[in-house]
């Protein structure tokens, strides 16, 4: 009984290789990993890999290694800024979608599946809405309805072409905060209260029935990281299960996976227990944008190999537990690297203090690092009993 069903698994394992012509070693066409990409590895899963995207790095005439790498590797595309409300609707009422829509345009004629990226956040939202907010002229009713009309009008706009919404993204706060018991937090929750969460995912689903709603945040990892009682997983996990109770349309909630070689982090099967815990109440679930940052010590920035050489080492440790947890999860759709080249990283210029970097799977000159092929070997060498193809997941009514 057992045995038939890991047999139908591998036949259909089998025909999906098939079909996407990546069949397994046969004597006259030996099987070769390495000259497969990300995205064609990850197929063989069904799982897609993914990349954010830093629109003006892709338009640079001069930077074609970028756009190459960027349409060949990845199999699911996000745009890093461009969908963000600050870049679509920079003065009231005036949209400009054209960053937008040439990622939208790319994904297109490289056949990748785009995951927008994000409807609301309390960053990058436009200087008129929170000043507007600021100074009373925009009150309570007319802030939530243009936060409906936003949602509304950007969903609509790429209805069908979009495969998963971050609909709500980073609303719960962390221990470090003021208070440290986790609360909604941000401008969202301050001026519409919690209750803006249901409705963002009501209205994006309105918008287009047919998109994967997501919940999106970091630090969710996996559960029991210091005090039980205030673990931020937990409570993403409540609010995932009571937005559920009440029948509100979320089909995902997605862990970004921003880590660091100088925290202690989690092995595979605390990450895999995570994600199987939020799939367990019906959800699918991702990495949405994973990057593994290192502190550029002095040694680091003078080129010193006893300190550079560990770090590229536990930054494809960690890349590789979480492509190993979403592997051993079958409702882990995608995993997504925010950015792929140290060239083109937030990194750096976000973590200053002290200076980090090295996050990301290529190095400044594009040449692929250890957590590459680590996150690659882990693809190749998956499989049944512990990984089984995606399970489907269908948007919720
Ligand atoms: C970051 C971008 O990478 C930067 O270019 C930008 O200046 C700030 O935002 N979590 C998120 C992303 O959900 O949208 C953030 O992206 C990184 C943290």
């Amino acid at each position: 009984m057992k045995l038939r069903r890991w047999t139908a698994v591998a036949a259909v394992a089998v025909a999906t290789a098939a079909v996407l012509n990546t069949l397994p070693a046969t004597a006259s066409r030996p099987y070769d990993p390495t000259a497969q990409s990300l995205g064609a590895l990850g197929q063989r899963h069904g799982l897609y890999i993914g990349t954010a995207v830093d629109m003006d790095a892709l338009a640079d005439p001069n930077n074609p290694k970028y756009r190459q790498l960027a349409a060949s590797e990845f199999s699911s595309v996000t745009a890093e800024n461009v969908m963000k409300w600050e870049s679509l609707e920079p003065t009231r009422g005036n949209y400009n979608w054209a960053q937008a829509d040439a990622l939208v345009d790319f994904a297109r004629r490289n056949g990748q599946r785009v995951r927008g990226h994000v409807l609301v956040w309390h960053n990058q939202v436009p200087g008129w809405l929170t000043s507007g907010v600021a100074d009373g002229s925009i009150t309570r009713t007319e802030l939530r309805e243009l936060l409906r009309r936003h949602i509304t009008t950007v969903v609509s706009r790429y209805r069908g072409r979009i495969w998963q919404w971050d609909v709500v993204n980073e609303a719960v706060s962390d221990p470090w905060d003021t208070p440290p018991t986790l609360h909604y937090k941000g401008f969202w929750a301050q001026h519409l209260g919690p209750g803006y969460i249901a409705d963002a995912f009501r209205w994006a689903r309105a918008a287009d029935p047919k998109a994967l709603l997501f919940y999106n945040d970091y630090n969710i990892e996996a559960f029991g990281s210091g005090d039980p009682a205030n673990d931020k997983t937990q409570f993403v996990y409540d609010m995932a299960r009571r937005l559920l109770a009440e029948g509100v349309p979320i089909d995902g909630v997605g862990s970004q996976g921003h880590l660091g070689t100088q925290y202690p982090n989690y092995d595979t099967f605390q990450v895999t227990a995570a994600l199987k815990r939020f799939s367990a109440l019906g959800l699918a679930t991702a990495f949405t944008e994973v990057d593994v940052r290192s502190r550029l010590t002095d040694g680091v920035l003078a080129g010193d190999a006893e300190e550079i050489n560990p770090r590229l080492q536990a930054s494809a440790a960690n890349f590789s537990v979480l492509m190993k947890a979403c592997l051993a999860d079958r409702h882990c759709l995608s995993y997504t690297v925010w950015g792929f080249t140290d060239r083109h990283s937030w990194v750096p210029g976000t973590f200053k203090d002290p200076p980090q970097g090295m996050a990301t799977l290529y190095d400044e000159q594009y040449r692929p690092k250890r957590a590459y092929q680590e996150i690659r070997s882990d693809l190749v060498f998956a499989g049944p009993p512990y990984v089984l193809p995606r399970a489907t997941h269908r948007p919720r009514r």
